[in-house]
Parts: C-alpha cells; structure tokens; sequence
C-alpha cells in the first residue's frame, strides 16, 4: 500500500429530528447502551459520537439533541455526515425540528433516509408520516421518490436491522474512501475543560490515522495527544478514518466544527496556533472599532 491510497472507510451517520421522537433511543438499541435514561431532563444537550461494529459492518453515529434552541448543532452535524437518518415519531408526525433536519441535509446534499420510530405505539400512523414528509419533498421510494422509510421502534428493537441494512446499502452506493496511512485530519465535534484533565475533545477522524503522541492543531489550538480514548473511556493508540475519538493534550479548548490536522513538528503548530489567535484578535478588535 502506497502512503496516500485511498481505502474504503466506514460511512459517518447523523441522527437527526424533532425532540423526543427517540434519537438517543435508537442509537442506545443500536449500541445496547444506555444513555437516553442518564440523561438530564430527558433532552440531549450535545453531540454524542460512536463507532458501532454491526453484524452488517461498522457504522460511526453522531447523535444530535432534537431541542429548538440546538440549531447550530444540526447545521455542524449534517456538514461532517455521509448520511442522515431523520428519526420521526410515528404518534408525533413531523414537528418544526424535523423540517428543519430536512433542510440542514438538503443544504449539505446528504443523502436521508426515514427512521419511522416508536411504532410500537398505539398511535402510530406511519402513513402521516409520508404524507407530511413528501410535503417537504422527502418521498418513500415506493411513490416513486428517493427515500427509504424504515418502520421502527426503539424500544422493542423492531425494524433496526432493515434500518442498519439501508445504512449500509447507501454507504456501498457512496463508495466511501480515505487515505489511512497519512497524518491525520477531520474535525472538532465538541471540546469541555475537565477539571482534572484539563481540555478533553472530541475529534472525527476523516482521513488518516491518528495516533497517542502526535502534534494536533485544532482551531486555535494545539498540542501533544497525550491520551486517546474511545466513547466507552477505553485507552486506544489509534484512529482511523471515520472513527470519533477523544482526546488530551491540547492547550485550550477548540470549537466544535473547527478543522484539525497532524503536523510534523511542535513549533510549526505553535506558530500556527500563534497566528490563528492573533488574527483573532484582530478581527474582534476591528469589530469593537467598527
Ligand atoms: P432529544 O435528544 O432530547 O431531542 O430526544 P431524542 O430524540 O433523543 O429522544 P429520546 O431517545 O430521549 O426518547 C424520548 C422518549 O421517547 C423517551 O422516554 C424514550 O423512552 C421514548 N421512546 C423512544 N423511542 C421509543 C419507541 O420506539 N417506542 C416507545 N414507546 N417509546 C420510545
Ligand atoms: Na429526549
Ligand atoms: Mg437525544
């Protein structure tokens, strides 16, 4: 294998939709975890990234909170995706947050497929949802559109399969590359100050391999990863392409939908850093002038 040959790479999922209409659900199923029940007052408050190894391949999710006011949020998440799953309550029908899923992958031209939820429920009308979803210009392929729409219920995990079988199908159909044996790059999902830890962030990986040592430039910030750790908290030494990750070492916290990068030494990210905050400083010191 040459250094910058290109090598299929797992498809980068994002779960999108109006709130409480299961997202969190549907990816705790998926990955037989539990992080909806854990969470405070019910409502994701930020962008969750897993990998999951399925029967049917792996498949990397990012899981967005459904909340009006995480608008940005979805915008960031539809742009770093190769597919969107836009999850609808079938006792719901579509809400404002779900128009607005539909446009955020429109705009990103993000192939989307239909996850029908909580059809377990006794009002579930799974018809309601097409009608009002081919309003938007999302039509079922069954009426002759491009749209798969996949009945399904969280909580008794019926339909997931077909729904991680039309995952895959799509991802074949995208013919999904990466270089691997590159520096790495991709993007800030999200970044917090741990107390202990000091800046802990979450980084997709989208090409290369990242690896425990490497000098990271992210925003305006960089540093040595000094520790690697999967979603679960468990240590690893590497990244690949399409895989999230978390990492310390850096020296401030980047923010989410920055770019990051691998770069050969210390001091040229020092100075990169260096001038990216400056020229930062620049621009907000013109604005207060201006
Ligand atoms: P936000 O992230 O806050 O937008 O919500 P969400 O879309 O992640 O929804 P969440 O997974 O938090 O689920 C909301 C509620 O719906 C919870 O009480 C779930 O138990 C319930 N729920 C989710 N999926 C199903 C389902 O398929 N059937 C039934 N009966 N309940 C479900
Ligand atoms: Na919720
Ligand atoms: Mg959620």
């Amino acid at each position: 294998m040459h250094e910058g040959e290109q090598t299929p790479r797992a498809p980068v999922v994002t779960v999108m939709g109006h709130v409480d209409h299961g997202k969190t659900s549907l990816l705790d199923y998926i990955r037989k975890a539990k992080v909806a029940s854990g969470e405070a007052g019910g409502i994701t408050q930020h962008i969750g990234a897993y990998h999951v190894d399925t029967d049917h391949g792996m498949i990397s999710f990012l899981d967005t909170p459904g909340h009006a006011a995480f608008t940005a949020m979805r915008a960031r998440g539809a742009k770093s995706t190769d597919i969107v799953i836009l999850v609808v309550a079938a006792d719901d029908g579509v809400m404002p947050q779900t128009i607005e899923a539909v446009q955020h992958s429109k705009a990103a031209e993000v192939p989307l497929i239909v996850a029908v939820n909580k059809m377990d429920k006794e009002g579930a009308d799974p018809d309601r949802v097409k009608n009002e979803l081919a309003a938007q210009e999302v039509i079922p392929e069954e009426w002759g559109g491009e749209h798969q729409f996949i009945p399904v219920s969280a909580l008794t995990g019926d339909g997931v399969d077909a729904l991680l079988d039309a995952i895959l199908l799509q991802a074949e159909l995208l013919e999904l590359k990466a270089p691997r044996e590159v520096p790495a790059q991709g993007i800030v999902i999200e970044s917090r100050l741990d107390k202990g830890r000091g800046p802990v962030t979450t980084l997709l990986v989208q090409s290369g391999t990242l690896r425990q040592g490497d000098i990271c430039l992210a925003g305006l910030h960089y540093g040595r990863v000094r520790a690697m750790l999967d979603e679960n908290g468990k240590p690893i030494d590497e990244a690949g392409p399409s895989i999230p990750v978390e990492i310390l070492g850096l020296d401030g916290t980047p923010d989410a939908g920055d770019q990051f990068a691998v770069l050969e030494n210390e001091k040229r990210a020092r100075e990169l850093a260096d001038s990216r905050q400056e020229k930062m400083r620049d621009s907000k010191l013109q604005r207060q002038q201006a």
